[in-house]
């Protein structure tokens, strides 16, 4: 019988990675993604009926209000979603390594190439949320925290992931600034996923940080993605934040991950590199991975 690995999130963007790469990445596991139509997270019950119905060996616990936006809008489901939940399921998992992703937004983004002993200070309700989570994971020394940066990616919804939303807006003739002063480590969902199950099945505990090795500015980014989307050739524009006005946006986000790095059989690769290599053929230039090496 194989180990059961126990993936939350499983309809959203990277939840859907890691069970539709399961079979490459992890073939002597047995994968099982729940959904929110499944599970609804935030109900202890209905988590307890889940947790006797699969007794996994592993979980990975992508569920989350992810979108900040709506985070502000209602920060008591945020609240519920991303502590709560995340709560009940750390508890009913005592026993087996339960892996929390987190977020590069537990950070204010004034200092940059953040490490993972740098002291958090969230800037909005997502990134509050996220931290206090992570606390409550890492109560117990056998879990452990990612925290992952900007991921590029194509959701089972198609209407997940940051390049899916520019693709979307450029499509209706909005036009994007990018501020050239706001900087990420972008990394596509395929090798993000790779490493996650490297990770996983390794049975660490502890903080780590997980993103792409190159920091790019969001005009950088957008710049990029024009290569691959013509949608955005027309569409994006250059900008700063200090034009902007708006609750308060984390400007360096940029993470180092060498100590995940150092976990992992592949080098975390930066977006540029990725997107250079992906087959402009392929059906998602974000989903493969078997070809990057040390
Ligand atoms: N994508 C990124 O760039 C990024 C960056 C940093 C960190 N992260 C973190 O990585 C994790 C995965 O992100 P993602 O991009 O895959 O997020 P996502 O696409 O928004 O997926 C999250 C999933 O959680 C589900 N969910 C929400 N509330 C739930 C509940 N009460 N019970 C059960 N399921 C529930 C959602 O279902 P519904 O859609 O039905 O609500 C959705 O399918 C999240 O923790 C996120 O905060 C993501």
């Amino acid at each position: 019988m194989k180990p059961i690995a126990l993936i939350t999130g499983a309809a959203g963007l990277i939840g859907g990675y890691l069970v539709r790469t399961a079979p490459r990445w992890v073939s002597d596991w047995e994968v099982r993604g729940v959904t929110k139509a499944e599970v609804d997270l935030t109900d202890q019950r209905q988590v307890e009926r889940l947790w006797d119905r699969h007794r996994p060996e592993l979980v990975i616990h992508c569920a989350a209000l992810s979108r900040t936006g709506l985070c502000e809008q209602d920060p008591a489901q945020a609240q519920l979603i991303n502590v709560e939940a995340t709560r009940i399921l750390a508890s009913l998992a005592r026993d087996v390594p339960f892996i929390f992703l987190s977020t590069d937004q537990v950070f204010d983004g004034a200092k940059g190439q953040y490490v993972e002993t740098d002291a958090v200070h969230p800037l909005n309700v997502y990134g509050k949320t996220k931290a206090e989570a992570e606390q409550v994971v890492l109560a117990n020394p056998a879990h452990s925290v990612v925290r992952i940066a900007l991921t590029a990616g194509t959701s089972p919804t198609r209407d997940r992931s940051f390049v899916e939303d520019m693709v979307r807006t450029a499509a209706k003739g909005v036009t994007l600034t990018l501020f050239t002063d706001e900087f990420r480590c972008p990394l596509p969902a395929g090798a993000l996923v790779r490493a996650l199950w490297e990770f996983g099945v390794q049975r660490r505990a502890g903080l780590y940080h997980l993103g792409g090795h190159e920091r790019l500015s969001r005009w950088e980014i957008g710049e990029l993605l024009a290569t691959r989307f013509p949608a955005l050739r027309t569409s994006i524009q250059p900008g700063s934040v200090a034009d902007y006005h708006g609750p308060p946006r984390p400007p360096d986000l940029s993470m180092c991950s060498d100590t995940m790095q150092a976990l992992l059989s592949f080098r975390l690769p930066g977006f540029r590199q990725w997107l250079a290599a992906a087959s402009p053929d392929g059906e998602d230039p974000w989903d493969y991975s078997s070809s990057l090496t040390r």
